[in-house]
C-alpha cells in the first residue's frame, strides 16, 4: 500500500520544509542538493583563474559576474539545504574536511583562455540540461532555486560559446586553441551526468520520489544531441569517431566513456583534486576573521536576529 507521502509524490504536490517527509528523502535530498552547492562554490576556481589575464576589458567584466554569479548559486542552494534542518557551516565543514563531494568537471585544469569559452559552452551547458529537470522536482525550495540558476546559467552558456565561436572564426592559431580546449574538456563534460544508469545506486529512490525525472543517461543523451550541432556550426571537432547520427532514434549516438577515469576523479584522484580543496581550505581559514567580525556585528546591532 502506498503512504499518504507517495501518494502526494505520485500526484506531482510539491513538498515543502514544514511538511512530513521520510527521513530518508531528507537524507537524500540534503545528500544531493549539497554535493551541488559545493560544485557551485568549487567551480568558482578553474574560472577564476583566468581573470586578471582575460583578453579584453568586456572579457574580463564577464567572466568576473560569471563567477561571482555561481557564488550566488552556491548560496541559495545551501539556503535551500538548510530547510532540511542541516546548517551551513556543517555542509562546509563536510567540503572542506569531510571528503563530501563536489562535481567532477571542476578537478581538471584551465590551460588556456579557450578554456573559458568551452567551460560557459559544455559545462554550463550540461548544467543547464541537469538543472531545467530539477527545476520540477517534487522539493520546493530546491526546484524554486532552479529556475533562477538556470536562467543565469543561459546567460553563462551564451557567453561561452561566443568566446568559442569568435576564436574559432578567428587566426589558425586561435582556432587550434578552441579545438584544444574542446578536446579536452567533452569527456569529463558527459561525465558530469554521473555514471550509466545501470551503475547508479542512487537513481531507483531518486526517480521514485521524483526528485531525478530523467536517468543520468537520458540526460547525458540530450546533451549530445544538442552539443553536436554547435560544434558543426562553429566548425569544431568533437572528438570522438564513434559519433554518428541514428536516423531510427533521432539520436546521436557516441563512444565509450572512460568510467575508470570518472570513478578515480570522484575519488580524490583527479589532475586537480588536492589543490581544489586546499585553495577552498584556505580561503575559508583565511576568511575566519570577516565571519567573526559579521556574527559581531550582528550580535550588537540585530540581537534579535542571532537569538531566533
Ligand atoms: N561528480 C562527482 N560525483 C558524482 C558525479 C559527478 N559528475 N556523478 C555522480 N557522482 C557521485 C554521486 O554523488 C554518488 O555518490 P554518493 O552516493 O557517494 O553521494 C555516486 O557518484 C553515484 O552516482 P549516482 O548516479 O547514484 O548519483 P545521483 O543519483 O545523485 O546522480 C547527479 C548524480 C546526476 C550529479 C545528481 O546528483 C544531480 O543531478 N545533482 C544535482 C546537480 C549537480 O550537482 N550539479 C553539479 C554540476 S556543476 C554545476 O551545476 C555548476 C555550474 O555552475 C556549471
Amino acid at each position: 500500500m502506498l503512504t499518504q507521502f507517495e501518494e502526494r509524490i505520485n500526484a506531482g504536490e510539491v513538498i515543502e520544509p514544514k511538511d512530513r517527509m521520510p527521513e530518508r528523502y531528507r537524507k537524500q535530498l540534503i545528500r544531493m542538493m549539497s554535493q551541488h552547492a559545493h560544485s557551485e562554490i568549487v567551480g568558482m576556481l578553474p574560472e577564476g583563474n583566468w581573470i586578471t589575464r582575460a583578453p579584453s576589458l568586456r572579457r574580463k567584466m564577464t567572466l568576473l559576474a560569471k563567477v561571482q554569479d555561481e557564488a550566488g548559486h552556491g548560496l541559495y542552494i545551501y539556503s535551500s539545504t538548510e530547510t532540511l534542518g542541516v546548517s551551513r557551516a556543517e555542509l562546509v565543514d563536510q567540503l572542506l574536511y569531510g571528503g563530501a563531494k563536489y562535481s567532477s568537471i571542476f578537478n581538471y585544469p584551465t590551460l588556456t583562455w579557450a578554456d573559458m569559452g568551452v567551460i560557459g559552452w559544455f559545462v554550463d551547458g550540461a548544467a543547464i540540461v541537469n538543472q531545467t529537470m530539477l527545476a520540477k522536482c517534487s522539493y520546493g525550495p530546491y526546484a524554486r532555486a532552479m529556475i533562477r540558476i538556470c536562467k543565469e546559467e543561459n546567460f553563462h552558456k551564451k557567453q561561452g560559446y561566443e568566446i568559442i565561436a569568435t576564436l574559432s572564426a578567428g587566426t589558425p592559431e586561435q582556432k587550434a586553441m578552441a579545438q584544444d580546449a574542446v578536446n579536452r574538456w567533452w569527456w569529463p563534460a558527459l561525465m558530469m551526468f554521473g555514471p550509466p544508469d545501470t551503475e547508479s545506486p542512487n537513481s531507483a529512490e531518486l526517480m521514485k520520489w521524483k526528485i531525478k525525472l530523467k536517468s543520468n543517461d537520458e540526460l547525458r543523451q540530450r546533451f549530445v544531441d544538442l552539443t553536436v550541432p554547435q560544434a558543426q556550426a562553429v566548425n569544431l571537432t568533437l572528438p570522438d569517431p564513434d559519433l554518428k547520427f541514428n536516423e531510427e532514434t533521432q539520436h546521436w549516438e557516441f563512444g565509450k566513456i572512460n568510467w575508470d577515469e570518472f570513478w578515480q576523479v570522484i575519488k580524490g584522484n583527479g589532475p586537480m583534486n588536492a589543490e581544489r580543496l586546499k585553495a577552498r581550505r584556505d580561503a575559508h581559514e583565511k576568511g575566519a576573521w570577516v565571519r567573526q567580525a559579521a556574527a559581531e556585528y550582528a550580535r550588537k546591532h540585530n540581537p534579535e536576529l542571532i537569538n531566533s
